[in-house]
């Protein structure tokens, strides 16, 4: 695939052009949206209108873990929907309470009921209005290297540049710092003590510290093995509650089901979406331990949505996690991840612009640097809400000339393909992402004497 013919052009075709006048593109200027029409997608791989086909190394939104010929799926969907499409969501089927057992299952410990949702966004609202009925109390913790949302409680819990725009958001959030080793001036172990700190200044009154427990988008932060237990313990101390937000590393993702099972650690409420379904429906879920439902018996439920349990989606749920047991995917993102981590590996020793790589199973980002010892970065947090491309959004531009999708964010590629992708068609990927890296090592040496 890196010997694919560089793509077509931006030139738009009568769909696109379409779309680009009646349709937002999200998180954009409009004057900068480009939208691709596609037309197939098999395996590990889709297909444009053009013609070009691309190796897909990010699971598209970091959320099509299954592939994209994931037929048990398709069929499920297919079978419900001509049974019952849909029903409100005060009666039930057979597909959603299946799925609610099924998820208590595969989460750790105790956690047990589920509310389901349509996106991970509002799995993260119904996160925020259960910790607070629960706890009484308001307030929640989250870290500025974040993203949970983008309606106004998600977003204003995110951390993420993308919330200065929502700003002031709801009352309540607070930000905390993250384990960044490599960009932060905070120790992860040290930052994880100054949210006890912070949990001890604001008294009484935090309903509950909510984390990515391995951050996604913002640049795969994998903190230390005591991190997450430790904060867990703090969280507790001062009457909190912990909330994992899985909609990212869940489903497979680390070689675990769940980013905290990597560390071990049973939240008191988790938020799904993405690889629950892997893409196939909108379904989000937040499921929380049998204690803080029990609460619920004689408090008011006061959460709701027409397409809670949505028979098509949890259908589509049911069948994932059928097939990620039958097809042992969860084991197989561990072993194929460790090939895959070796090889970003090589670009790391081969590119002078490679500043740091992070990550485990098949969930991992490479960060790039103009000036390795002084760590500066090519993206900035204000250039994600600015017009222009960055150096790594070029990169980025080049892998997919190469035959090869690999989204980034801020300053780091953000490497996260289907469960189903052999070490062939990573070798393919990063071949393409080590003619790519050319862009930023050039860059470089442009700048690194500055
Ligand atoms: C960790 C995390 N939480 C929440 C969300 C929001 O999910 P959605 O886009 O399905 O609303 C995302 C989306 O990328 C995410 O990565």
């Amino acid at each position: 695939m890196s010997e694919q013919e560089p793509t077509s052009g931006s030139e738009l075709n009568e769909v696109e052009q379409t779309d680009k006048e009646h349709v937002f593109g999200t998180w954009s200027f409009q004057k900068e949206v480009s939208p691709t029409q596609v037309v197939d997608s098999d395996g590990v791989r889709f297909t444009t209108a053009a013609g070009d086909e691309y190796i897909d190394f990010s699971g598209q939104l970091m959320c099509s873990n299954l592939g994209h010929s994931a037929d048990a799926v398709a069929d499920a969907i297919d079978e419900q929907v001509r049974e019952t499409a849909y029903i409100a969501p005060n009666y039930t089927t057979e597909a959603r309470s299946e799925l609610g057992r099924k998820l208590a299952e595969v989460t750790p410990g105790d956690l047990s009921k589920t509310f389901f949702s349509t996106s991970g966004t509002e799995a993260t609202e119904a996160a925020i209005k259960i910790a607070r009925a629960y706890t009484g109390k308001q307030k929640i913790v989250s870290r500025y290297r974040s993203y949970h949302g983008a309606t106004y409680g998600s977003i204003s819990v995110t951390g993420d540049p993308r919330r200065l725009k929502a700003e002031p958001g709801i009352p309540g959030t607070i930000k905390a710092p993250d384990p960044y080793a490599y960009g932060s001036t905070l120790d992860p172990m040290e930052s994880v003590e100054y949210i006890d700190e912070m949990l001890e200044l604001e008294g009484d009154t935090v309903a509950a510290v909510l984390v990515e427990p391995i951050v996604g988008s913002n640049g795969i932060l994998v903190p230390p093995d005591e991190y997450l237990p430790r904060l867990k313990e703090i969280a507790h101390d001062h009457g909190a509650l912990l909330i994992c937000d899985e909609v990212m590393a869940g489903f497979g993702r680390t070689g675990e089901w769940f980013g905290c099972d990597v560390f071990d650690v049973e939240p008191d409420i988790m938020t799904m979406a993405k690889g629950l379904t892997g893409a196939y429906q909108p379904l989000g879920a937040t499921i929380v331990t049998s204690e803080i439902a029990e609460h619920f018996e004689e408090n008011m439920f006061c959460h709701g949505h027409t397409y809670a349990g949505h028979p098509a989606a949890v259908a589509a749920g049911n069948a994932a996690i059928d097939t990620y047991r039958e097809e042992n995917l969860i084991e197989r993102a561990s072993e194929v991840g460790e090939y895959l981590g070796e090889r970003i590996e090589d670009l790391a020793e081969k590119h002078p612009s490679v500043g740091d790589t992070r990550g485990v199973g098949l969930f991992r980002g490479i960060e790039l640097t103009k000036h390795p010892e002084k760590r500066v970065p090519f993206g900035t947090r204000e250039d994600k809400i600015s017009p222009g491309s960055t150096v790594v959004d070029e990169v980025s531009a080049r892998a997919k000339e190469h035959g090869t999708y690999v989204a980034n964010m801020i300053n780091t590629l953000i490497i996260a393909p289907p469960l189903t992708i052999t070490e062939d068609e990573i070798d393919e990927a990063i071949d393409a992402i080590d003619a790519a890296l050319e862009v930023s090592d050039a860059a470089m040496d442009s700048v690194s004497t500055t």
